[in-house]
């Protein structure tokens, strides 16, 4: 635990690099089951993002425990810490002006809530990826549910290790019956109405 620090103010701020990229920064943040859509969508939505101009930055689970949180397992306190630091990257990144998009099964909702804390209330968005443990189990794209079931991975989100549905996500989407393009223009119909981007773009 750091002491003696004193923050010491910054002459440009969030509002100075936002203007300069011609948008509002804020974060989505989706939550859900493995397997249950979240990288398949924030890959979409990210790549619309930057096909009409806007500066956005994907931060996704799998990919970011190779790096920064590579020393994290998944019991419980490695799955908080991960947030946490999720939370902090994600709230440099929108005060470096950037439309934020995370894909973490983020499982517990103090964390969430935590995260949600960190940002103003129009920056913090959060998607529940609401696909059924059973569709994600059919769908197994890594093999894990079947070893999870199996017990070869020990503390699986959905098997042996908790999944808390939230109960205040801005947005819910049902991968098991709508088309990727229908989550998507739920998602940027949102971000349409609250004025986060511009409507001719969507
Ligand atoms: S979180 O719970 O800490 O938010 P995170 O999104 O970073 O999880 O990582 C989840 C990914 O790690 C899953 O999509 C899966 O590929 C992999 N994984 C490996 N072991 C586990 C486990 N025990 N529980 C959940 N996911 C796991």
């Amino acid at each position: 635990m750091s002491t003696n620090l004193v923050w010491h103010p910054q002459k440009i701020n969030k509002h100075d690099r936002a203007a300069l990229n011609h948008q509002k920064p804020f974060v989505i943040w989706l939550t859900g089951l493995s397997g249950s859509g979240k990288s398949t969508i924030a890959n979409a939505l990210d790549a619309y993002m930057y096909k009409h101009g806007f500066h956005s930055y994907l931060l996704d689970g799998d990919n970011v425990r190779h790096g920064l949180n590579k020393d994290l397992g998944f019991d419980q306190l490695s799955r908080v810490e991960n947030i946490r630091r999720i939370g902090e990257v994600s709230k440099l990144m929108v005060d470096a002006g950037l439309i934020v998009i995370t894909a973490f099964i983020s499982p517990y909702l103090s964390d969430r809530n935590m995260v949600r804390s960190m940002f103003d209330d129009t920056e913090f968005i959060e998607v529940f990826v609401d696909t059924p443990l059973a569709v994600c189990e059919t769908r197994d794209p890594k093999g894990f549910y079947k070893k999870a079931r199996q017990g070869i991975i020990k503390e699986f989100t959905g098997i042996d290790s908790p999944y808390e549905i939230p109960n205040q996500a801005e947005i819910t989407l049902h991968t098991d019956k709508q088309t990727i393009d229908a989550e998507l223009s739920q998602i940027l119909t949102y971000l349409a109405e609250r004025q986060l981007v511009n409507l001719q773009t969507v």
